[in-house]
């Protein structure tokens, strides 16, 4: 096989053998929690399709109603009838959802929202806060962005009430949008999240939450439910984990914001492909009947080291429950659940109380670690399938 075809090695940047593991660098199918690399080497698996899927992979409800749209056709030449009862069940369950459109990836969806304010205000400037995919708006430094552009985007640092609240006032009259990450490695604080709000309603600027990792995971509504944010935002993005891998994201919020829809251009060809709306519709209903964030929640805090309902170091319970391989078994659940991104520390080694994800250090063998690892079946964690 040729790697050089795929300049990068990958078109999913993030999967990239240096931005993950190393080895192995390719899989070939995946069940549940578990994965398959070429050789037929089976893993458990903690990064999820970076966050794409909660349910497990190939879970079996979403997989039917994914087959039934396949029969159904996929596609067609009429807006479905999939798509405007997927958008009222996401409205049911996260009210401030009056309005939604439907893209294919993340990123599509933060730069709808982008495009929606900047119609709403008149204005172009833009605060961001955390990684809202590679579109031209919010990307500052890459090469092959027009100076222009690059120039209407500037960072908002995380939970930084000051010098957020600072620079949203010194940009007041020219800004459309700050588009936040809620939740970047740690959570957010109440104030942050409230000065967000207070600042943006104050310079006339619309409030964006990407929920891109933290919808469908800290609660179905994100870092929004989770920490009740009150007024909600103006507009939110889901993505990721909204349809358990197949490929959807939404932008939505209040009605007279996403109405400006019509008097924009916001369209994609397979926006309104049939599978992924099925899916999304079938995950949600799954979310909903078994409590999969509360899960979610309970597995991640019993991985998190120096949680008080974890007693024992991350590694512990890790070899005693989860482990299978080496790297194999590093605890990103725990990722999962915090939304959080790798740090440098390394938790086989350190049991830090301030560890939040293994670093690619501990994706590899780790000698120590390896003597230690025992695999129980009996042990294994339990399945949300
Ligand atoms: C918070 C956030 N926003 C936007 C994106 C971009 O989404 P996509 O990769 O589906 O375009 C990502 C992807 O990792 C993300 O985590």
């Amino acid at each position: 096989m040729n790697d050089w075809r795929v300049p990068g090695f990958t078109s999913t940047g993030s999967k990239r053998p240096d931005a993950l593991f190393g080895t192995p660098a390719r899989m070939t199918r995946a069940a549940g929690c578990r994965v398959w690399d070429e050789s037929g080497r089976e893993y458990v698996d903690f990064v999820m399709a970076l966050g794409a899927v909660a349910l497990g992979y190939g879970h079996a409800d979403v997989n039917r109603a994914a087959t039934a749209a396949i029969a159904a056709g996929v596609v067609g030449p009429l807006p479905p009838v999939a798509e405007a009862e997927l958008a009222e069940a996401l409205a049911e369950r996260i009210p401030w959802l009056e309005r939604v459109r439907f893209l294919k990836t993340g990123a599509e969806a933060v730069a709808a929202a982008v495009r929606l304010a900047r119609v709403a205000t008149a204005r172009e400037e833009i605060l961001g806060c955390g990684y809202h995919g590679w579109l031209d708006w919010c990307q500052g430094a890459a090469e092959g962005v027009p100076a222009g552009v690059r120039n209407l985007f500037a960072e908002l640092p995380f939970n930084d009430v000051a010098a957020g609240r600072e620079l949203i006032r010194a940009r007041a009259p020219r800004l459309a949008a700050v588009v936040v990450e809620p939740v970047v490695v740690s959570e957010p604080t109440r104030e942050w999240l409230q000065m967000l709000r207070v600042e943006t309603e104050r310079a006339g600027a619309i409030l964006i939450f990407d929920e891109i990792k933290t919808a469908f995971r800290l609660a179905i509504g994100g870092a929004a439910e989770r920490y009740t944010l009150k007024p909600a935002p103006d507009l939110v993005v889901l993505g990721k984990a909204l349809a358990n891998g197949f490929p959807l994201a939404v932008v939505g919020g209040r009605a007279d914001l996403m109405n400006a829809a019509n008097r924009t251009w916001i369209s994609s060809t397979l926006a309104t492909e049939g599978v992924a709306l099925a899916a999304a519709r079938a995950t949600l209903e799954v979310f909903e009947r078994d409590g999969v964030c509360e899960h979610i929640h309970r597995i991640g805090t019993r991985l998190l080291p120096g949680s008080p309902a974890s007693p024992r170091c991350v590694s512990c319970i890790t070899r005693r429950r989860i482990c299978r391989g080496v790297w194999r078994c590093a605890p990103l659940s725990a990722a999962s659940c915090s939304s959080a991104r790798p740090t440098t520390s390394c938790p086989w080694r350190t049991t830090r109380a301030r560890w939040t994800v293994p670093s690619p250090c501990c994706m590899r063998p780790c000698a120590r670690f390896r003597r230690a690892c025992t695999y129980s079946r009996a042990g294994r964690p339990r399945s949300l399938r």
